[in-house]
């Protein structure tokens, strides 16, 4: 691991002043550390049709791809503006899932904002989880 938990959090939290929030006021950050070093943030983006909201953690990961990156994701750090510790949504369990199984990992997610941060790994989150592997899968 490159990056210790307080560093990915922190690079969390900026991510989450950049959300577009107006509808829910509950700003996201997100942050993918990969194991080359690289770090991509992401932040919530809400749309007038409210269901097409784009959570924190599906920008970060979809940046993640545009990047170049196929793997290697090695830790998630999640953040709320509010005072609450969040988790990730079961969409974005599944899209965080996709750059884990392509690059074989099982990244530990630390979800902050509480009094504590909670740690957990993506497969406690998503166990059983259907991923590129079962495509391909005879
Ligand atoms: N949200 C995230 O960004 N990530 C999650 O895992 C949970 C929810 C966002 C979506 C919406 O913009 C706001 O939080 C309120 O649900």
């Amino acid at each position: 691991m490159t990056l210790d938990r307080d560093t990915l959090i922190a690079a969390a939290r900026e991510a989450a002043g950049k959300a577009y929030a107006p509808y829910s006021r509950f700003q996201v950050g997100a942050a993918l550390a990969f194991a080359d070093g690289t770090v991509v943030t992401g932040a919530n983006v809400e749309n007038a049709s409210y269901g097409l909201s784009l959570c924190a953690e599906t920008v970060a990961a979809a940046s993640a791809m545009n990047a170049g990156l196929r793997g290697g994701l090695e830790a998630v750090a999640l953040i709320a503006g509010a005072a609450a510790t969040v988790t990730p949504c079961g969409r974005c369990r599944q899209v965080l899932n996709e750059l884990a199984q392509l690059g074989g990992t099982d990244p530990v997610i630390w979800c902050a904002g509480g009094p504590e941060v909670l740690e957990v790994r993506l497969s406690q989150l998503l166990p059983h989880a259907f991923g590129p592997g079962n495509l391909s899968a005879g």
